[in-house]
């Protein structure tokens, strides 16, 4: 590997999109963990997303004996108590789409008045290095409030419900350079990547 490039242990295309843009303003070109088909799936079982961003970085990385980013990020609603947060990208079942997870979102908040609806983007991030060692951790929120009705479909997951109030738009209908600057995992990499530009030096 040379030490520009790095591993996302993600299967999400556009988070990996994502990702790869943050990573690319230092100079990094990401390689998706889908590059290697032999790479078992990890298993998110942690109960935080700290832990299991760890154990994503950690697994692939020594299945590779390569360095490795994981990212594990997800939605918490104030008024589903924290939901559907490490399950997010599960909220309405194993395997399920954005589109069924935003319906079953939005018929638990179908009573719930706009001002009960707040919510907050979690991305948590972890770098191991090859011998499955967590070297930088970092994580990022973002606040925002839930629509009952989409608007926009750029982003991803709960994007086009996701409204961001400063800017009277969702994460749907904003730019993705304007998602770049605020949202949480622009946050979580804004604190990771000088750490990881200076750990690159290890590479
Ligand atoms: P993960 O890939 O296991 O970390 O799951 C992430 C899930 O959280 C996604 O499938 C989405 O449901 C949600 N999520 C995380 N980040 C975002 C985001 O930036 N926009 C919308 N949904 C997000």
């Amino acid at each position: 590997m040379s030490n520009r490039t790095i591993v996302l242990a993600s299967r999400n295309k556009k988070k990996t999109q994502e990702v790869a843009d943050l990573l690319a303003t230092i100079g990094f070109t990401v390689v998706p963990v889908t590059d290697f088909p032999d790479v078992p799936e990890v298993e998110e079982d942690g109960d935080t997303f700290a832990t299991n961003a760890a154990k994503k970085a950690t697994e692939v990385a020594l299945a590779l004996n390569q360095w490795v980013i994981g990212e594990d990020s997800g939605l918490r609603v104030d008024a589903l108590k924290g939901a559907p947060g490490i399950y997010s990208a599960r909220f309405a079942g194993p395997g399920a789409t954005d589109e069924l997870n935003n319906a079953k979102l939005i018929s638990e908040l179908a009573s719930v008045p706009p001002e009960k609806r707040g919510a907050g983007y979690v991305s948590s991030v972890a770098l191991s290095n090859p011998a499955g060692e967590i070297k930088v951790a970092a994580e990022g929120t973002c606040r925002g409030r839930i629509l009952a009705e989409a608007s926009g479909s750029g982003g991803f997951g709960y994007d086009p419900y996701f409204l961001i109030p400063e800017y009277h738009r969702t994460f749907g209908s904003l730019s993705p350079l304007v998602k770049r600057k605020l949202s949480h995992r622009a946050r979580a990499f804004a604190q990771f990547l000088p750490l990881l530009q200076k750990i690159a030096e290890e590479f």
